[in-house]
């Protein structure tokens, strides 16, 4: 398969680990390894203790799954496979698509859930995000003139990255009746749910809501821990399950023994772990609307619903890439311009779960005052 580079992930190659202060990071803050031991219980504390570090089972430990499967309301353990969330993407759309199919995506998107169905040779359609006076939005007629009948998926990301956009329950229900009309899968790249500004407008899962929904999540984003690797893919189609484990024996053909063992403790401990990355989102987003409203004559700010990170726009009438180059140089601070997302208009991402997020937008400050 040959694939285009991945713009976002190649430029956080280059400086996510040699620049001072990073402002786009889409992850939540980091827990240490000891961190989570200490929310172990007994159970989980043996198995981590008595670990041997063979194969592992395909699918994913039985008890993973079958934690992941009680966060559906349909989805038995059967109907999970673990792997890393960038693999589920790649397993998912690799098993589903062949060449000349047509793929609807949302856009902007992470690469990977376009550029693995061009890779394959589909006829990949942008469904664009619209800004008007109140943010972000969707256009549904438009989604509707999109979808034919060699609509094979239609791919979604809610809490969507980068905006922070997410549906009202009766748009997603919109959305849905349009894919079941013509028998089109939606994959929903759900890596931010649980990250909800508002928790009564958290949306039941795709693979809940839709009899050919696939959901992906993960534990890289919400829960902190993208250093174990670790996601799922969930179905109610169960001949997919056979296909994801048939692809997976190229990819990875099981998971990490100790990520699994880390990753059921982290299940276990959903409450504290989400509840402590939030209250981090919600104090950088005290931080940001001050920011904002100081310099409300440079950007607009484009307020996010959901997730750890937003798009605002700079407005300082030079391009967004100058703007990003400048505090990176003078200020040590990481910034991903929109362009890195293929997307015009001057819009920047911003990175909401880590502690010293102040601290990098006081830098841009400094920079802002000085220009
Ligand atoms: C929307 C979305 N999906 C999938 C992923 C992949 O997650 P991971 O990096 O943990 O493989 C990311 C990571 O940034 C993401 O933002």
């Amino acid at each position: 398969m040959r694939i285009a580079p991945f713009k976002l992930e190649r430029y956080f190659a280059k400086y996510e680990f040699k620049t001072k202060y990073l402002l786009s990071p889409s992850d939540c803050e980091s827990f240490s390894l000891r961190e989570l031991l200490v929310m172990a219980d007994a159970e989980a504390l043996a198995l981590w203790d008595q670990l041997r570090l063979g194969y592992t089972e395909s699918p994913g430990h039985p008890t993973l799954r079958a934690r992941v499967a009680r966060q559906y309301q349909t989805i038995t353990p059967d109907a999970v496979v673990i792997a890393a969330p960038e693999e589920a993407i790649l397993i998912a759309l690799h098993t589903l698509l062949k060449p000349g199919d047509q793929v609807v995506v949302l856009f902007p998107a992470y690469q990977s859930l376009y550029e693995i169905p061009r890779a394959i040779g589909c006829d990949v359609t942008q469904w664009q995000f619209d800004l008007g006076a109140n943010g972000w939005r969707l256009d549904l007629d438009r989604l509707e003139d999109l979808l034919t009948d060699r609509t094979r998926l239609l791919v979604l990301n809610f809490p969507h990255n980068p905006t922070g956009y997410l549906p009202s329950r009766d748009e997603l229900d919109a959305i849905i009746q349009l894919a079941r009309k013509r028998d089109i899968y939606i994959f929903g790249d759900e890596m931010y749910r649980g990250l909800e500004y508002e928790p009564a407008r958290r949306l039941p899962a795709l693979c809940d809501l839709y009899e050919k929904g696939i959901s992906l999540s993960g534990l890289s984003k919400a829960y902190g821990l993208p250093g174990l690797r670790l996601g799922w893919l969930a179905t109610q189609e169960s001949a997919l399950i056979e296909r994801w484990l048939g692809f997976k024996d190229y990819t990875t053909i099981c998971n990490s023994a100790p990520s699994e063992i880390l990753g059921m403790i982290a299940l276990q401990s959903r409450e504290t772990i989400v509840a402590r990355n939030f209250s981090i989102i919600q104090e950088n987003l005290r931080v940001a609307d001050q920011f904002f409203a100081a310099h409300a004559n440079r950007f607009a700010w484009l307020r996010p619903h959901a997730g750890s990170i937003a798009f605002p726009q700079w407005m300082a009438g030079t391009p967004v890439e100058q703007f990003c180059r400048d505090v990176l140089e003078q200020k040590q601070v990481m910034i991903v311009p929109g362009s890195i997302f293929e997307f015009p208009g001057n819009h920047f991402r911003l990175g909401l779960g880590r502690r010293n997020f102040a601290q990098a937008l006081e830098h841009v400050g400094d920079y802002l005052r000085a220009r």
